[in-house]
């Protein structure tokens, strides 16, 4: 009998549960003896010993439905070791609750806060493996993680959409586009709509050049603009800040995000009337895209496979278009960003998008 536990952590995404669903059918299908331990809203469970036992039957229907079924929270890495309101030690908390349950294997989906906690575990000698789950792509030892196509699909309608009414009464249009830290929904979203301008994190803009862009597709007879803009984007001059000047900068800041801020300067400085639309939390929701239901069924086989084999302390990813298994210690702590000078960055240049830098 193999002893599973089986936890979601962080921000939901589409295909966390394609991905436990792989997991789970990829061991029944090898005639092992299961059982699972659903953990519920991520870490917490596994702290508090909250968990339910589930059935191949609560697997079943689920392939196409968007959220977890065990619930998530975020459980930050750096307050991890500092005691609960009670006193209660978390890891020690987390370990006691592993082995009480007697699991041979710890399965947690989640993005890189999540990868900090279960290195840490699989450091404390737990059996873990891992699936990269974020709408951000932001992971690093995986060329793709699940719920990025779908977020992709649900940024790249609600531009589509914006595109008819922004050209209809040429208007000047910002999408906001999930992504604090990186910009990959934003740039392959923007991409996919036919932005015409896009601001992501790794790139700061300079405001003049992002107004000189419009005002150019203005004398050419476009009296529309379509920005897709990454919730981090950076103006250059706040790049150049220290992260304490900067966090106070934003703390003080009228505007509730970047997007309003920038729609501002482009009125002040350029004179062209501009709306903000932020899609929000929809990037994350819903049922997942065909690509994530594929993509997540396979890591979770994978998943399944390593279980079998007893080979623990990894993350399921996927590099050069092979499904692969990468060290939990290659994975934590670091952070996978646009780089840019990548050949995508340069592709879209060369078709005339405005990075503003
Ligand atoms: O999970 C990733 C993400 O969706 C980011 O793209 C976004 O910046 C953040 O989470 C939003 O976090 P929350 O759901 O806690 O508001």
């Amino acid at each position: 009998m193999k002893r599973i536990g089986l936890l979601t952590s962080g921000g939901d995404c589409q295909a966390l549960n394609a991905a436990m669903r792989g997991v789970v059918k990829c061991l029944s299908a090898s005639g092992a003896k299961v059982e699972i331990y659903g953990f519920i809203d991520g870490y917490k469970g596994l702290i508090y010993g909250d968990f339910r036992m589930l059935t191949g039957k609560d697997f079943s229907g689920i392939l196409t439905v968007g959220g977890t079924i065990l619930g998530t929270s975020r459980t930050p890495f750096k307050t991890i070791h500092l005691p609960d309101e009670n006193g209660l030690n978390k890891v020690e908390a987390m370990k006691q609750n592993y082995h009480k349950l007697r699991l041979d294997c710890l399965v947690i989906l989640g993005g890189n806060g999540t990868h900090k906690t279960a290195n840490l575990l699989s450091k404390e000698g737990l059996n873990i493996i891992t699936l990269p789950k974020t709408i951000d792509n932001d992971l690093w030892g995986t060329d793709m993680t699940f719920g990025f196509q779908s977020a992709v699909d649900i940024a790249t309608n609600a531009i589509d959409c914006i595109h008819t009414t922004a050209a209809s009464h040429g208007r000047i249009f910002i999408v906001e586009v999930m992504g604090h830290k990186v910009g990959y929904l934003a740039l392959n979203a923007g991409m996919a709509s036919g932005a015409d301008i896009i601001l992501i994190p790794e790139i700061p803009y300079d405001i003049n050049k992002v107004i000189k862009a419009i005002e150019k597709r203005h004398v050419r007879g476009n009296a529309f603009t379509i920005l897709a803009v990454a919730e981090g984007a950076i103006s250059k001059e706040d790049a150049a800040l220290s992260k304490k000047e900067y966090k106070k900068l934003k703390k003080a800041s009228p505007y509730p995000s970047i997007s309003y801020e920038i729609a501002d300067q482009i009125k002040k400085k350029g004179g062209f009337d501009v709306r903000v639309t932020v899609p929000g939390h929809t990037q994350r929701g819903g049922s997942p895209c065909p690509y994530d239901r594929v993509f997540a069924s396979r890591l979770g086989s994978e998943a399944g496979r390593l279980i079998l084999g007893k080979k623990f302390g990894f993350m399921v990813g996927y590099k050069n278009r092979e499904i692969v298994k990468v060290p939990l210690e290659n994975v934590a702590g670091k952070i996978k960003m646009v780089s840019p000078k990548a050949s995508i960055v340069k592709e879209a240049k060369m078709l005339g998008i405005c990075f503003g830098d």
